[in-house]
C-alpha cells in the first residue's frame, strides 16, 4: 500500500456511510511542503454530510482516526495533514524493493496479451531522420514497459519502401546514377538522385508521368523494376542497420509497405462489398463526412494504391497474424488526420478491433528553434549526431576519470544514453530543441547525471562490500532519506501511469528525480560511517540503485557500474 492508499483506508474506516474508499482516494492530495506532511484531506468534502464547519468535522476526524502509522495528524484549517511514521515506511519499502530487485513494480495486467508497435519505420533510400529516430526510441521504450506490466510487445518497423517515390527514384537512377556512385554512399547518393528529380521535374513536365509509369510497372512485378527497388531497399537497410545496432534496438517485424502489395487486392474487395468505395474523378475515395473528416483516397485514377490503402491492409494482417490485444502507432503528430481516416474506415468496414488502435504521436525536433526536413536536404546525419555524442562523452570520462579500464564502452553507453534520455525525458508531445552540448552534459536533467549518479552510489556499495538481505529490517527517519523512500516507494504507479499514458518521461521524470533525491542525501550524510544506522543507509543506496538502473533499462539506456 501506497501511502495515499493508507490514508484512505484510515479516513474510509471511519466515514464509511459517507464515502467510499475510491471518493476518500480522489479527494487526498499531496501538500506542496513538506512542513504539511506527506498525504493531506480537505474535510470540507463532508461539510454537507456532517452539517459542521470543516474545521470541527477535521478536529473531529483526528480524534477518531487510528493513527498508528502516522507520525502525527495535524488540523491545519479544513485540512487533515499526515505526517507518515517515515521509519515504518522506510522499513516496509526497502524490504518490498530488496525482495522482488529489478522487478519490483511489474504487474500481469497484460495477461500475456500482444501488442503491436508501430515503430520507426523510416523510407527507403532517404536518411533516417531525427522524426524516425523518435518514432524509434519512444516505441522501444513502450515496448519494455509494456512487457514490465505483464504484455508481449511487437515491434514492427513499417518500412516505407513503397510508394510513387520509387517511380522517380528509378527515373533519376537509369538519367543521372550510377551503379558504383551508389554502393559507395547509398543513402547520400539516392537522396541526391531524388533531390535531382524534384529540381529538373520543375521544368521538365514528362518526367512525372515517367516516374508514375515506373511506379505501375513497379506494383505490376516488372523484373527490371523490381531488381532495382530490391536493392535501393537492400542498401538502404545495411545504412539503417549501422544506427539499429548503435541503438542496439531490434524488431520483430521488417514488413514494410511494400509487404503488403499482394493484400491490398481484398481491401477493396471488402470496401466494395460493403459499398463503402465512391468513384470520384476516376479516383476512388470512402466517405467520412460522418466522422468530420476528409475523404480517404484508396485508389487514384491510375489504378496506383496509396499510403492509407497499405496500412489498411497491415492493421487486418496484424489483428490475424497477432490477435493484438493493442495497436500502437508511434508517429510524428502531423500524422494524426491520417490515423484518425485509417480508423475510420476500419469501423466502416465493421472491424470494432480498430478501437484498439492507438496513434501515439509526438512533437518536433528543431535545431536552432527551426524544423528540419529533407526535401531542401536539411537534414542531420544520426550517424554523426551520435558519434559526436560518444566523443563529447569520451572527453568529459576521460577528463573525471581518466583510468577508467573499458572507457570506450562506457562513452559509447552514455553518448547513446545522453541522446536517447534527452529524446524521452520531454511529454512526447512537447517540440524540443536538438543541442548536443546540452545534451551529453554530465550535470542538469540529462542522462549522463542519472548514469554519472548510479555510479557513485554502485561505488559506494562496493566499498562497504554491502550485501542485502530481505530477511533483515532497515529502518531510517531523517528528511533527506525520507524523499528518496517516497519515489521508491511510488514506483509501481509511476511504472501504471507511464504504461497508461504511452509515456516514457514519466519514468525519465522519476530517474533525475530520485537522482536529484539522493544526491541531496548524499550531500547531508556521511553514508560509511561506522554507527548503528550505517547498514539502513546501505541498505537505501542499494534500492536506489535496483530502480534507477531499471528507470534507465526501461528507458533503453544502459547503467555502467563505474564512469
Ligand atoms: N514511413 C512513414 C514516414 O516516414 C511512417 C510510417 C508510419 N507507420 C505507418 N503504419 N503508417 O512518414
Amino acid at each position: 500500500m501506497n501511502n495515499q492508499e493508507i490514508v484512505a483506508k484510515v479516513i474510509f474506516d471511519v466515514i464509511k456511510e459517507h464515502l467510499s474508499l475510491a471518493e476518500v482516494q480522489k479527494l487526498l492530495e499531496t501538500p506542496k511542503s513538506v512542513d504539511h506532511g506527506d498525504v493531506a484531506f480537505p474535510a470540507f468534502a463532508l461539510a454537507k454530510a456532517f452539517r459542521k464547519a470543516p474545521q470541527q468535522i477535521a478536529a473531529d476526524l483526528k480524534e477518531q482516526i487510528n493513527g498508528e502509522a502516522f507520525e502525527k495528524i495535524e488540523v491545519v484549517g479544513p485540512y487533515l495533514n499526515f505526517f507518515m511514521d517515515k521509519g515504518q515506511v522506510t522499513e516496509k519499502t526497502l524490504k518490498a524493493v530488496i525482495e522482488a530487485g529489478e522487478h519490483f513494480g511489474d504487474s500481469t495486467i497484460g495477461e500475456n496479451g500482444n501488442v503491436t508497435i508501430d515503430m520507426s519505420s523510416p523510407n527507403i533510400a532517404k536518411p533516417i531522420s531525427m522524426g524516425h529516430l523518435r518514432s524509434t526510441v519512444i516505441g522501444n521504450s513502450i515496448a519494455l514497459i509494456m512487457k514490465k506490466i505483464g504484455y508481449n510487445p511487437i515491434r514492427i518497423n513499417h518500412l516505407g519502401d513503397w510508394g510513387t517515390q520509387f517511380g522517380k527514384l528509378i527515373v533519376a537512377y537509369k538519367k543521372w546514377g550510377s551503379e558504383e556512385a551508389v554502393r559507395a554512399t547509398p543513402i547520400t547518393e539516392l537522396l541526391r538522385l531524388y533531390v535531382q528529380f524534384h529540381e529538373e521535374a520543375e521544368t521538365d513536365k514528362a518526367l512525372e508521368d515517367e516516374a508514375r509509369a515506373w511506379f505501375k510497372r513497379l506494383e505490376e512485378n516488372d523484373e527490371e523494376a523490381l531488381r532495382l527497388w530490391q536493392w535501393f531497399r537492400e542498401e538502404s537497410l545495411k545504412e539503417f542497420n549501422k544506427i539499429y545496432d548503435m541503438l542496439e534496438i531490434s524488431f520483430d517485424s521488417l514488413n514494410g509497405e511494400a509487404f503488403y502489395n499482394d493484400k491490398m487486392a481484398e481491401v477493396v474487395t471488402l470496401l466494395e462489398e460493403k459499398h463503402l468505395l465512391k468513384e470520384n474523378q476516376g479516383a476512388e475515395i470512402v466517405d467520412l463526412s460522418a466522422y468530420d473528416l476528409n475523404p480517404a483516397l484508396i485508389r487514384k485514377s491510375d489504378g496506383a494504391t496509396l499510403y492509407i490503402t497499405r496500412d489498411l491492409a497491415a492493421a487486418i494482417y496484424r489483428k490475424r497474424t497477432y490477435d493484438f490485444a493493442k495497436s500502437l502507432y508511434i508517429v510524428g503528430n502531423e500524422q494524426s488526420n491520417h490515423f484518425k481516416q485509417l480508423k475510420a474506415v476500419l469501423k466502416e468496414l465493421g472491424f470494432d478491433w480498430s478501437d484498439e488502435m492507438v496513434h501515439v504521436p509526438f512533437g518536433l525536433i528543431t535545431q536552432g528553434g527551426k524544423k528540419l526536413s529533407t526535401r531542401k536536404g536539411k537534414i542531420v546525419l544520426l550517424e554523426e549526431v551520435l558519434n559526436e555524442a560518444i566523443a563529447s562523452a569520451n572527453e568529459q570520462i576521460t577528463e573525471k576519470n581518466p583510468d577508467l579500464a573499458n572507457k570506450d564502452e562506457v562513452a559509447k553507453q552514455v553518448g547513446v544514453g545522453a541522446v536517447v534520455f534527452h529524446d524521452l525525458k520531454n511529454d512526447r508531445l512537447n517540440n524540443f530543441d536538438f543541442n548536443l552540448e546540452e545534451v551529453v552534459r554530465f550535470e542538469g536533467e540529462t542522462g549522463p547525471y542519472v548514469q554519472y549518479t548510479y555510479a557513485r552510489a554502485m561505488s559506494i556499495l562496493r566499498k562497504a562490500d554491502f550485501v542485502a538481505d530481505a530477511e533483515k529490517s532497515y529502518t531510517l527517519a531523517d528528511p533527506e532519506s525520507w524523499e528518496v523512500v517516497k519515489l521508491l516507494q511510488k514506483y509501481p504507479e509511476t511504472v501504471l501511469q507511464a504504461a497508461n499514458n504511452f509515456e516514457p518521461s514519466v519514468i525519465a521524470k522519476h530517474a533525475i528525480k530520485l537522482a536529484q533525491a539522493f544526491n541531496r542525501y548524499y550531500a547531508q550524510t556521511k553514508i560509511l560511517v561506522d554507527d548503528n544506522e550505517k547498514e539502513a543507509r546501505l541498505a537505501l543506496v542499494y534500492a536506489l540503485t535496483t530502480l534507477l538502473k531499471e528507470d534507465l533499462r526501461l528507458l533503453g539506456v544502459h547503467a555502467p557500474q563505474e564512469m
